[in-house]
C-alpha cells in the first residue's frame, strides 16, 4: 500500500505482525541479560513512545519509567545536531538504564545523550533500539540491543514521523525512491 506524507510518498514495508513479534523477541532478550534487576526503562521522546509503550508491557519483572525529548532530524535528514529538549525528573543514579530508541541512524542522538546520562552515574546504561541503519552508523559502539537492522532508508510509522506526521500509522513505510 502506499501514502502521501506532506510530499512524499511511502510504501508500506514491516507490518504490525511482524513489528509485535520483534517487540516481544527484544524483551525476552533484555530479561534475559539482567534476570534479576529493576530496570529503569528511558523513553527517547517523541519517536519512541508506542515502541516504548509495546516493549514496557512484554517485559516481565520490576520496572520504572522515565521520559527524555531530543531532536536532532529536519525532514527526511540529520541535522547534525542533537538538541534535548526536556526530561522528566526521575533520578537515575545508582540504576540499571536502559535508553529506548525507535531508531538509530549516525548514532548521534544515542552518542549525545549516553554523554549527558554518564555524568549522573548510573549503575549501568545501556541502548535498545527497534530499527538500526548500520550503513548510516558512525559510531563506535552498535546498540546493545536491537530489534532488526534495516537498509540505509528513511521510514516512517509506529511512532516515527517525517516533519512530525506519520507517527500514529501501525505498520512501517518506507520512503518511495
Ligand atoms: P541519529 O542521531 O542519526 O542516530 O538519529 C536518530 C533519531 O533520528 C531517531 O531517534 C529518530 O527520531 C530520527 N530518525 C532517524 N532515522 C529516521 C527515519 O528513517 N525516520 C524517522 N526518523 C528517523
Ligand atoms: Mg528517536
Amino acid at each position: 500500500m502506499e501514502l502521501r506524507i506532506h510530499d512524499k510518498t511511502f510504501s508500506s514495508w514491516i507490518d504490525r505482525g511482524e513489528i509485535a513479534a520483534t517487540v516481544k523477541e527484544l524483551a525476552v532478550k533484555i530479561r534475559a541479560d539482567y534476570p534479576n534487576q529493576r530496570l529503569l526503562l528511558i523513553c527517547v521522546m517523541k519517536g519512541s513512545l508506542v515502541f516504548f509503550s509495546d516493549l514496557m508491557r512484554s517485559l516481565d519483572g520490576e520496572m520504572e519509567m522515565a521520559f527524555i525529548s531530543a531532536s536532532s532530524y529536519q525532514g527526511t535528514h540529520s541535522s547534525g545536531i542533537v538538541q534535548v529538549h526536556a526530561r522528566s525528573e526521575l533520578g537515575i543514579k545508582g540504576k540499571h538504564c536502559l535508553l529506548i530508541e525507535d531508531i538509530v541512524d549516525s548514532g548521534l542522538t544515542i552518542q549525545a545523550l549516553e554523554e549527558l546520562l554518564w555524568k549522573e552515574e548510573p549503575a549501568c546504561l545501556d541502548i535498545a533500539t527497534l530499527l538500526f541503519k548500520p550503513d548510516a552508523f558512525k559510531g563506535n559502539k552498535r546498540p546493545k540491543f536491537i530489534g532488526k537492522e534495516i537498509p540505509d532508508r528513511f521510514v516512517v510509522g509506529y511512532g516515527m514521523d517525517y516533519n512530525e506526521l506519520g507517527r500514529n500509522l501501525p505498520d512501517i513505510y518506507q520512503l518511495k525512491l
